[in-house]
């Protein structure tokens, strides 16, 4: 097969720089396109020699064309201007007082709905907050948040370029889904993933907030290493729903933190979608994934049961329309996630205290 040069830059087109929101074709980034055989190279021009982004470009480059053209593609990338001396990510420059992961194990539990409602419960606590979407798979933050397809800005400082969060409903957030188009999330696997989250931690002005939640993707994977291995986490906050087919999967998430040699607190569990109640009658509860599965589930684990969120119409349509439930000042469902927050802060104060 004979790979062509339109089939090069066709794959190249679905890689976007964050900082300039255009592909890195349209932004004449790509010069000097070799291909013989199944062996591609090129040159990717930077603006800036310290650009905060290159790395992942170069990868994403990569995947692009194993993706787009041939999945044996040998691809060679040479990016100018050439870094006098290669930095690496630097960790010191994150500095939050408490690094919180929410996860669960299992996928559609309600993990990214609690990390936003937490965040900004937090923040109406008066604490300052940041909420990285570590969802590299699929970011749903900056929908949650009314923030989606915002570009965050980069700036200089200390010689290399930061990326600046977004603000929003009184926290910075941070989304891989704000630097690759939707559909295109499918390729940023493994090392690529791993080195855009650290991006976004470390090369990022987080400021130094009092909490920095991480909404984790589903499962166990590359995304949870990096976190659990990288960061200083003072601890996990799991989801589940009340159904027995959730809380296997989230026990194995529970474990993971767990494990002797990640060794992060479990501060608690919240039981999503613990009952149904309609809005034409707030006091009726209808269990319709069983009663009381989380809560029974933290007794089994020794866990505290954190919070137990009622599933809620007005929660899914906030989640669609980008105003968080907790915003909206005393409703019950308000109120819950403002407990939540309350009863973390509690579980990291006991913690503190030994
Ligand atoms: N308590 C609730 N009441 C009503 N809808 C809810 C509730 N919790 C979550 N949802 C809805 O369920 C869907 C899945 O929630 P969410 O995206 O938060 O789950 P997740 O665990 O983060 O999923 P994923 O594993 O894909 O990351 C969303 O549409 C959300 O609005
Ligand atoms: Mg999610």
């Amino acid at each position: 097969m004979n790979i062509t040069v339109d089939e090069v830059t066709g794959a190249l087109k679905h890689v976007v720089h964050p900082a300039a929101g255009k592909d890195v074709v349209t932004l004449g980034m790509v010069q000097d396109i070799r291909i013989d055989g199944l062996t591609v190279a090129f040159t990717l021009v930077f603006a800036k020699a310290q650009d905060p982004v290159k790395n992942s470009i170069v990868g994403a480059a990569e995947k692009a064309l194993c993706y787009y053209v041939h999945p044996e593609v040998t691809v060679q990338i040479r990016t100018l201007p050439e870094s006098a001396a290669p930095k690496s990510v630097k960790k010191p420059m994150l500095q939050a007082k408490h690094i919180i992961a929410v996860a669960s194990g299992k996928g559609g539990v309600g993990k990214s709905t609690i990390a936003v409602n937490l965040a900004v419960a937090l923040s109406r606590m008066g604490y300052s907050v940041g909420l990285l979407d570590a969802d590299i798979y699929g970011p749903s933050v900056p929908k949650m948040l009314g923030v989606e397809g915002v570009t965050p800005e980069a700036k200089t400082g200390q010689g290399e370029e930061r990326i600046i969060p977004v603000e929003c409903h009184g926290i910075k957030i941070l989304s891989i889904g704000f630097f690759v188009p939707a559909n295109d999330a499918v390729i940023w696997r493994g090392p690529m993933a791993t080195s855009a989250l650290k991006q976004l931690l470390y090369q990022a002005e987080w400021g130094n907030p009092d909490f920095l939640l991480i909404d984790l993707p589903p499962g166990t994977g590359d995304v949870h290493l990096t976190i659990v291995q990288e960061l200083p986490l003072t601890g996990a906050v799991i989801v589940s729903t009340p159904q027995q087919v959730a809380l296997a999967d989230v026990v194995k998430g529970i474990n993971m933190f767990r494990n002797e040699k990640v060794n992060v607190p479990v501060l608690g569990l919240v039981e999503n979608m613990a009952w149904f109640t309609p809005a034409e009658l707030p006091q009726s509860r209808y269990y319709l994934f069983g009663k009381e599965g989380g809560k029974q589930l933290a007794e089994r684990e020794n866990l505290p049961l954190l919070a137990q969120i009622p599933l809620v119409q007005s929660i899914g349509e906030s989640g669609d329309s980008g105003r968080p439930v907790v915003a909206n000042e005393d409703s019950t469902v308000a109120q819950a996630f403002m407990h939540l927050a309350e009863n973390v802060v509690t579980a990291i104060e006991k913690l503190e205290i030994g």
